[in-house]
């Protein structure tokens, strides 16, 4: 009976460390796959919500500003339930919110205030004059000046292959939005008048800001950008009229 009990193969199996170990690893990596692997498909973790839409060209170009300048190192953009934050910041970030930004800006860290609905909370000119000194609004602020944004020329010859890339990574620009991205952030600046272009941009991206961020140049500045991507954080997904979330 005793010999018979040692032939069985799960005795070798719980009887050899390294058997033993190597059947652990196979199936917890199995159960993992199976947990973790759906998570990688958007529609599965992601609830979509209306008015969501990818960033114009120009919001873009702002959004890579935003990472080059570190500003995620001072600033988290997600506004948890608790309510204390709710009152101070706004409507709780939504998943959907960020669905489009590689990487995330999520942030870990909130030496300044929270920006997740910073859109529409300031005019351009706050948002001009603060970026050049943040001290000429508020005294104590210990955050850098950022005064060179204000005539520095926006460098737009990579935002093409990046809209490239996103689409790979299932960011759902079309081919059009891709070629025309110059016009669009011409249109979006209001640099380019013509009726039919200005439609055909509203259509792409519905409910975005047409006007010259930085009044302050005629050029295409990156304060340009950086300030069309802050007054489009947070004021995409009309939070009120979304049916079918729970608040
Ligand atoms: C060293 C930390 C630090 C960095 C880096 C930083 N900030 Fe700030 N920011 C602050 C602090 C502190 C405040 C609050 C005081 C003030 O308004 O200046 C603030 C305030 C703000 C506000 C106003 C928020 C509100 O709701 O009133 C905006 C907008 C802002 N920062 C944008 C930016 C942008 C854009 C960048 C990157 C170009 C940036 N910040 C980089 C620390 C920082």
């Amino acid at each position: 009976m005793a010999s018979d009990l040692n032939n069985n193969p799960h005795r070798k199996i719980e009887k050899n460390i390294f058997i033993l170990l190597c059947f652990i690893v196979a199936v917890s990596a199995i159960g993992g796959m199976v947990e973790i692997l759906p998570l990688f498909k958007k529609e599965v973790s992601i609830e979509v919500v209306e008015g969501m839409r990818p960033y114009t060209p120009l919001e873009l170009a702002g959004f890579n500003i935003y990472k080059r300048e570190g500003c995620y190192n001072c600033h988290s953009q997600q506004i948890r339930k608790l309510s204390e934050d709710v009152e101070r910041y706004g409507h709780y970030s939504l998943a959907a919110e960020s669905m489009y930004d590689y990487p995330f800006a999520w942030g870990s860290k909130r030496t300044g205030p929270d920006l997740g609905r910073i859109g529409d909370k300031y005019s351009d000119d706050w948002h001009i004059q603060h970026l050049y000194n943040p001290r000429s609004l508020v005294p104590q602020s210990i955050m850098p000046a950022y005064p060179f944004l204000l005539n520095s020329i926006l460098d737009t010859s990579e935002i093409q292959r990046n809209m490239e890339i996103l689409k790979i990574l299932g960011v759902p620009y079309t081919d059009d939005d891709i070629a025309k991205y110059m016009n669009d952030i011409e249109v979006q600046l209001g640099l380019e008048n013509k009726q039919e272009m200005i439609d055909d941009f509203t259509k792409r991206y519905p409910g975005a800001k047409i006007r010259k961020f930085n009044n302050k140049s005629s050029l295409i500045t990156e304060l340009d950008a950086l300030i069309g991507h802050l007054q489009s954080i947070g004021s995409k997904v009309d939070l009120k009229s979304n049916k079918g979330i729970d608040w």
